[in-house]
């Protein structure tokens, strides 16, 4: 299934592609593939090169290890995530590794990478899916995270699956359009609020 944008502006095609589905197909997803994935992870940008990402990933090649996982999502996650071939929680340093203070962009740099994962997917016939939804601490207790290392986000992914595999009220929201605030209601020129001339001036 396909969710592409409906976008004001042109945009990449590998940017419009990309979305967050919930019906994942059976379709394993083999460990070089998992790698290439991390790989775009890594060469994301971050303030003073501090990389402050790490990655627990499991997949139902091992399904003791999958259950753990899974079993830090929230229910209503876990409700879909389970058909999802592979997931993961991506993990922020809270601190610079240079000289220990904290790293207020740390959040965002791990946003960075998790979005390169996402297209990098999308380029490769894979969708991934983030979720807010998990248990931190019990992330934090099953795997041994370190003081200092923050559960951000987990990620579901793998191959679109059929969305009629879904509970009704999911496959609803897996079929429903894509929206977005208009770039107006978010781009600022002269002051906060009023929006950019450029926008006034290139209105759709
Ligand atoms: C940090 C973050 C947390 C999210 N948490 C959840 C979640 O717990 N459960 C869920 O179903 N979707 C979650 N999402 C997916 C968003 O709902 C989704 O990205 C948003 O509705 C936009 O849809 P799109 O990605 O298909 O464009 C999360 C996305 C992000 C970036």
């Amino acid at each position: 299934m396909e969710k592409r944008a409906a976008c004001d502006h042109s945009i990449d095609d590998l940017l419009a592609r990309r979305w967050s589905p919930r019906a994942f197909s059976e379709r394993a997803v083999d460990a070089e593939t998992v790698c290439s994935l991390l790989e775009a992870a890594r060469w994301a940008p971050s303030c003073f090169n501090e990389q402050p990402w790490s990655f627990i990933v499991a997949t139902k090649e091992n399904p003791e290890a999958f259950s753990k996982l899974l079993g830090c999502l929230r229910e209503a996650n876990q409700i879909w995530a389970r058909q999802a071939p592979v997931l993961m929680v991506a993990v922020a340093k809270a601190a610079f590794d240079h000289n220990g203070k904290p790293n207020r962009h740390s959040g965002h740099d791990v946003g960075l990478a998790v979005e390169n994962l996402m297209l990098q997917a999308v380029s490769m016939g894979l969708f991934a899916h983030a979720m807010a939804g998990f248990d931190a601490g019990r992330v934090r207790e099953a795997y041994g995270v370190p003081e200092g290392h923050d559960p951000l986000v987990a990620i579901a992914l793998g191959y679109p699956g059929d969305p009629g595999m879904l509970p009704d009220d999911l496959k609803e929201r897996e079929t429903a359009p894509r929206e977005r605030k208009p770039l107006m209601r978010f781009v600022f020129g002269r002051f906060w609020g009023n929006s950019w001339e450029g926008l006034r001036e290139n209105r759709p």
